[in-house]
């Protein structure tokens, strides 16, 4: 592997390795025997994502470079390019970027540390893939058959992408639902109801209304009761069904606030297996590119 810049890059063998590997991590102590940094390059908010990536890397003994585009020479007309480069130069030894650009990794191929994407405009998404596929996993412990419906604002998330394929890939059955205008038509799915969904979905996955990569503000008045998660909807789940969203929630908007840390709901489980499925893939990449000694890092358990 090159850069980890997106799910369907990995194997079904690959995910489900990472997968077994995250829960490894849940419960170890791991103190790296060289010195490793690690460039946090986020050119777009987060919370989530970033904050979990530093856990992830402090809690695997790396040293952590933060980067705050405000205070650096991006203001001064640096290209993204020579960012990453100065990074490696300096010696960051694997580079973590989330952008707004859909394909911004193209310009780094010539980069000789290894990238993961935290984020790539409305295109992908794979480590918050990976997590909810963790999450996934841990409740039903298979994901063949299971129906799956990703909900929202499918066009202008980079969520659904990831997640709609790979899930698709392992075998569950997905479904896709969007308030009009807010469908993907590149995306080969079926399209159903919210009041379909609901009574025959195992997993319903919210998307966020994402006002900021709206061409036109969207007025958000009627969307719960319209197209949004309803505590009338929430009771016509089936008992086992559970409630997934990336987060951050627009409460009230997407989903009734009440829903939110209801006991279907696993969102901030999701957050939890954050850390741990970015451990896995932190390792897996500096493992790939010899970074971290595989037989070293045994010692480290
Ligand atoms: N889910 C997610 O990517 O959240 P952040 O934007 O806070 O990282």
């Amino acid at each position: 592997m090159k850069h980890f810049i997106s799910i369907n890059q990995l194997t079904n063998e690959e995910v489900y390795h990472l997968l077994d590997k995250a829960e490894t991590f849940r419960s170890i102590d791991y103190n790296l025997p060289n010195q490793i940094f690690a460039a946090n390059l986020f050119f777009e908010p987060s919370t989530r994502t970033k904050m979990s990536f530093t856990v992830a890397e402090k809690k695997m003994g790396l040293e952590v470079l933060d980067f705050q585009v405000e205070a650096s020479s991006l203001k001064k007309g640096e290209s993204l390019y020579d960012t990453v480069k100065t990074f490696e130069a300096i010696g960051a030894n694997v580079a973590v970027i989330r952008h707004e650009s859909d394909d911004w990794f193209r310009e780094l191929d010539q980069i000789n540390i290894p990238i993961i994407n935290a984020g790539a405009g409305t295109k992908e998404h794979p480590t918050q893939g990976m997590l909810d596929l963790l999450t996934i996993y841990q409740e039903f412990g298979k994901f063949e058959n299971l129906n799956i419906v990703i909900v929202g604002d499918i066009k202008h998330s980079r969520v659904a992408n990831s997640n709609a394929q790979i899930l698709h890939r392992l075998g569950a059955n997905v479904y896709l639902c969007a308030a009009p205008g807010f469908e993907d038509t590149t995306m080969n799915f079926p399209y159903i109801t919210l009041d379909e969904a609901i009574r025959c979905c195992d997993v319903v996955m919210m998307l966020r209304v994402q006002h900021e990569r709206h061409d036109h503000k969207m007025g958000t008045n009627n969307y719960l009761s319209q197209f949004g998660l309803t505590l009338e909807r929430e009771q016509q789940m089936m008992n086992h069904a559970i409630i997934l969203h990336p987060a951050p929630v627009n409460r009230g908007v997407e989903i009734d606030s009440a829903l939110v840390e209801c006991s279907r709901s696993r969102i901030f489980k999701q957050m939890s297996n954050g850390v741990y499925i970015r451990m896995a893939i932190l390792e897996y990449v500096l493992q790939e590119w010899g970074i971290l000694d595989e037989y070293l890092v045994k010692e480290c358990y």
